[in-house]
C-alpha cells in the first residue's frame, strides 16, 4: 500500500494543513496533487514540488487516494464531476466534509469504492490533529493505510459512523472550546499581573503539560487535580468559585448545544 499518490481536491485551510503535515513527515511531494480553482493560493505548495492544478479530473486520474477537502455543499457537485474518472479497481475515496455520510458519498459518486470519512482538526497544521475515521467497504489493509496517513498529522481513532457528528463536536469544534478556555485563562493572568505575551506563554505550556499528564500517565483529570488541591488552599478555592459560576455546566451545555445544531443541519 505504500507509495500511493494522493490528490487533495479543494486544498483550502484544512487541505493545506494536511498537505503540510504529510510533507513534514517525509511524504514525497511529487506523489501529492492539490487542487483548487484559485491555484495562485497554492504557490507555496508548488514551490515544494507538489503538483498544483485547477483540473480535478486530471488530479483524480493521476492519483490512487482522492481526499475531498471541500466545503460540504461542494461535495456532491465535485463527486458528480469526477465520477467518470473514479476507478473502482484503483481509487480510495476519503471525505473530510462535515456531515456528509458514507451512504451519500456512495450515491453521489455512483461507484462502489472503499470510502472513508475522516474528521481531523486544525492542529493538523502542527502534526497534532485528533482525527476520527470510519469507512465503508475498505479492506483491513486499506484501513491500516488510511489510518497511517492521518497518523502522520497527529493521533487517530477508528469509530462507528453513528459517532461521526459527536466526533466533529468534541474533536474539530473542540479546538475552539479549548482556545476560548485558554483566552479566559490569559485574561485572568493579565489581571493578576502578567503582560499578555507572558500570560500566553505560561498558559500555553501549562495547558500542554496538563494534556501530557493525562495522555502519558493515562490518569483521570480529577486524580491529577487532587494532587494540586491543598486543603483550604488557593487552588480549591478558585476551582469551587469557578464551579459556583457554572464552569463545568457551561462547557457541557455548550457541547450539547453544538451537537444539537449539527444534528439539525
Ligand atoms: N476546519 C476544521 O477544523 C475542519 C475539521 C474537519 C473537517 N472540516 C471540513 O473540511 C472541509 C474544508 O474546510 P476548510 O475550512 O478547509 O474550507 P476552505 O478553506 O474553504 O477550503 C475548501 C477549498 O475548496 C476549494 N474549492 C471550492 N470549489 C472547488 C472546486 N470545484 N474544485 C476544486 N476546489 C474547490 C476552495 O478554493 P477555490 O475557491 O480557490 O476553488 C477552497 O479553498 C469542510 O467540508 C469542513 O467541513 C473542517
Amino acid at each position: 500500500m505504500e507509495n500511493k499518490r494522493i490528490a487533495i481536491i479543494g486544498c483550502g485551510n484544512l487541505g493545506l494543513t494536511i498537505a503540510h503535515g504529510l510533507l513534514d513527515d517525509g511524504f514525497e511531494a511529487a506523489a501529492l496533487t492539490a487542487t483548487r480553482r484559485n491555484v495562485n493560493q497554492l504557490r507555496d505548495l508548488a514551490a515544494k514540488g507538489v503538483n498544483v492544478t485547477a483540473d480535478n479530473l486530471s488530479a483524480v486520474n493521476g492519483s490512487d487516494v482522492v481526499v475531498l477537502a471541500v466545503k460540504p455543499y461542494n461535495v456532491k457537485p465535485i463527486l458528480m464531476e469526477i465520477s467518470n474518472v473514479l476507478d473502482e479497481s484503483k481509487h480510495i475515496l476519503v471525505c473530510l466534509a462535515t456531515g456528509i455520510t458514507l451512504a451519500e458519498l456512495a450515491e453521489w459518486s455512483g461507484k462502489t469504492l472503499p470510502t472513508f470519512r475522516a474528521m481531523p482538526n486544525t492542529a493538523a497544521d502542527v502534526n497534532e490533529s485528533m482525527t476520527m475515521i470510519c469507512d465503508n467497504g475498505a479492506s483491513t489493509e486499506q484501513r491500516t493505510y488510511i489510518t497511517s496517513l492521518f497518523d502522520k498529522i497527529g493521533s487517530t481513532l477508528y469509530i462507528d459512523e453513528s459517532l461521526m457528528e459527536a466526533a466533529t463536536i468534541l474533536g474539530a469544534c473542540g479546538i475552539a472550546y479549548v482556545l476560548r478556555f485558554m483566552r479566559a485563562m490569559i485574561q485572568g493572568g493579565i489581571e493578576v499581573g502578567f503582560d499578555a505575551k507572558t500570560a500566553t506563554a505560561i498558559v500555553s505550556q501549562t495547558m500542554k503539560g496538563a494534556s501530557e499528564l493525562i495522555i502519558q500517565n493515562g490518569s483521570h483529570p480529577e486524580s491529577e487535580i487532587d494532587k494540586v488541591t491543598t486543603p483550604k488552599g488557593c487552588t480549591i478555592t478558585g476551582l469551587n468559585e469557578m464551579e459556583h459560576a457554572g464552569f463545568s455546566s457551561a462547557l457541557i451545555k455548550g457541547i450539547v448545544a453544538s451537537y444539537k445544531k449539527i444534528e439539525k443541519n
